[in-house]
């Protein structure tokens, strides 16, 4: 690891350093998992490398549509190159189907269809778990103009359309997500882009036939073989054959780089 590299920010999932040019910054996927804010860790050996390259082809395809992200390319197994931007605080959460914390506070049971989307904002503040909030709080306490939370809304649908397409295609079911935005400043202009990850880590993917769950609760719940989950997902988005292959024929895998 190249460290006279400034390392701007680490989290629990990913580490920032400084980019090559002004404005752009490397994104470090880690092995570390944690949920339930960070109560509850483990490192899981080949995580971050699956959640690069399943993010990266996901925001490279959103770039494609049109969809403005913060993503540049990806440098190597671990890392990405992004724009910097100016984080909006907020956790922009999508769901189709109901499970997790609307399933806990409404008690409507896990893997009912909802009657359509629903987009919900999170505060972004550990020490405080991170809590619901309203757009009546977003423009009080200025996180975000209401121009801005129309635009998140809007970018939001456009994605969860994308992605619901993408994985149905694949036999799996886009249960929710989360996603994070960003302002970007380009010449007296500023946009919002939707900048972090998407990944088994910030969705819930489950398996049309099987219901299995392809995604980050199996670490919250115990289940175990997430790694197996994550890469199951890679293989049927047509990613890293080299990942999808038994573990006796790739004995390098994961702690490679
Ligand atoms: N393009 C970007 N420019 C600036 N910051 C970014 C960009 N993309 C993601 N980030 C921020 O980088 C961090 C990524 O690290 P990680 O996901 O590990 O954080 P985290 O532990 O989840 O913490 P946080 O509560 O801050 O999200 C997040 O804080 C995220 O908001
Ligand atoms: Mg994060």
């Amino acid at each position: 690891m190249n460290t006279r590299r400034t390392r701007i920010y680490e989290g629990k999932a990913k580490i920032l350093y400084e980019g090559p040019e002004p404005g752009t910054l490397i994104v470090h996927y880690k092995d570390d998992a944690t949920a339930f804010n960070a109560q509850k860790k483990a490192v899981i050996d080949g995580k971050g490398v699956l959640n690069n390259r399943i993010s990266e082809m996901i925001f490279t395809r959103l770039n494609e549509l049109g969809l403005p992200t913060h993503f540049l390319k990806r440098l190597n197994m671990r890392e990405q190159l992004v724009r910097e931007v100016e984080i909006i605080p907020l956790e922009v959460v999508v769901r189709n189907v109901a499970a997790g914390s609307l399933s806990k506070r409404l008690g409507i049971e896990e893997g009912t269809a909802l009657p359509r989307s629903i987009i919900e904002f999170y505060y972004k503040k550990d020490e405080l778990n991170d809590p619901m909030v309203s757009e009546e709080h977003i423009t009080a306490f200025n996180w975000a103009t209401p121009q801005e939370i129309d635009d998140m809304m809007h970018l939001a649908i456009r994605i969860n359309d994308f992605m619901s397409g993408l994985f149905l295609g694949i036999g799996i079911k886009l249960v929710d997500f989360k996603i994070e935005f960003g302002r970007l400043y380009e010449n007296d202009m500023m946009r919002i882009v939707l900048a972090d990850e998407i990944s088994p880590d910030s969705c819930r993917l489950w398996d049309i036939k099987t219901q299995d769950k392809l995604d980050k609760d199996r670490f919250r719940r115990d289940m175990g073989g997430l790694v197996e989950a994550y890469q199951e997902v890679a293989k049927r988005l047509g990613i890293m054959p080299e990942l999808a292959e038994p573990e006796r024929s790739r004995p390098q895998l994961v702690k490679s780089d």
